[in-house]
């Protein structure tokens, strides 16, 4: 089993759907889990993770916000430690289309989805370079890598990619792996404004995978754990798509063309 005894992971968003898999995950793992998100729930989130034996730090702040960032991050290495992993989870999604995108909606989407993870790794980078192992990982989405709609959001997500491969590129040198992981469909709140207005929303996308579901948030945690664990030493700028095989073409059109049932 995957050991993260001592040390500190850093999770942002903790405590969405996709942040509470992932904190329990690495905690249940030995991690200590510095928890940060914008909503207050983080607190109680942390007590609870607290209270089933996982050493937990929160702190509320918004991490497009860089002075928020450094404070609440000095609050959890104060009762933590320095921090070892940090996985750049947190993020939203505002608007389905260019069209309805004012600059405002456009600027909150790139402000949180990717100035965010910035934030958060300039305000770790030095604890990172001290650890000698240091490891990022960053939750993009298959939204970085084509045009399903959010188009502000799918350009952050994008750039965050991007982002992964710089950090990979000048921070090797100190030890420090940077991975993304590209969800694709996942079962968690952030779909709920869709889902009120179509409630079986996330069954029909099933026929769009190959795999015929959509993601979990645990297929997340651990495919976040294996790339901050030992067992991905070698793998740094690595863009890892977790979507139950989207990715791999266009299935529905590919039944219509071959008139085969796949
Ligand atoms: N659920 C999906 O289908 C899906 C697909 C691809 C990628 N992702 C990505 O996975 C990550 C986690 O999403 P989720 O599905 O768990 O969503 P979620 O809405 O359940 O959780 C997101 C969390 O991020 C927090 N957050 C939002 N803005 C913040 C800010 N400015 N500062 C600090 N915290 C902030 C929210 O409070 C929330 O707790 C996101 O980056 C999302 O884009 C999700």
């Amino acid at each position: 089993m995957m050991d993260f005894t001592d040390r500190v992971v850093l999770i942002t968003g903790a405590a969405g759907g996709i942040g509470q898999a992932m904190a329990r995950h690495f905690g249940e793992r030995g991690a200590a889990i510095a928890a940060l998100d914008k909503s207050e729930a983080v607190h109680d989130f942390a007590a609870t993770l607290t209270g089933d034996g996982i050493r937990t730090a929160a702190a509320a702040a918004d991490i497009g916000d860089e002075d928020e960032v450094a404070t609440a991050i000095a609050t959890l290495r104060e009762a933590l430690g320095p921090v070892a992993v940090l996985i750049n989870n947190a993020g939203i999604s505002n608007v389905a289309t260019l069209e309805k995108t004012s600059p405002e909606s456009w600027r909150e989407d790139v402000n949180t989805n990717l100035n965010g993870a910035y934030n958060c790794a300039h305000a770790v980078m030095a604890d990172l370079k001290a650890a000698g192992d240091g490891a990022i990982v960053n939750i993009s989405s298959v939204n970085g890598l084509q045009a399903y709609g959010d188009p502000a959001y799918s350009a952050a997500k994008a750039g965050l990619i991007n982002f992964t491969k710089a950090l990979a590129m000048e921070y090797g040198r100190f030890g420090i792996r940077a991975n993304a992981i590209c969800p694709g469909t996942v079962r968690t709140p952030i779909w709920n404004h869709r889902v009120e207005r179509q409630p079986e929303i996330l069954e029909e996308l099933e026929r769009w995978y190959p795999l015929r579901r959509v993601v979990d948030p645990i297929d997340i945690a651990w495919a976040a754990a294996f790339l901050a664990s030992p067992d991905a030493a070698a793998i740094s700028g690595a863009i890892l798509p977790v979507d139950c095989g989207l990715s791999a073409g266009n299935i529905v059109m590919t039944r219509a063309l071959t008139l085969e049932d796949f």
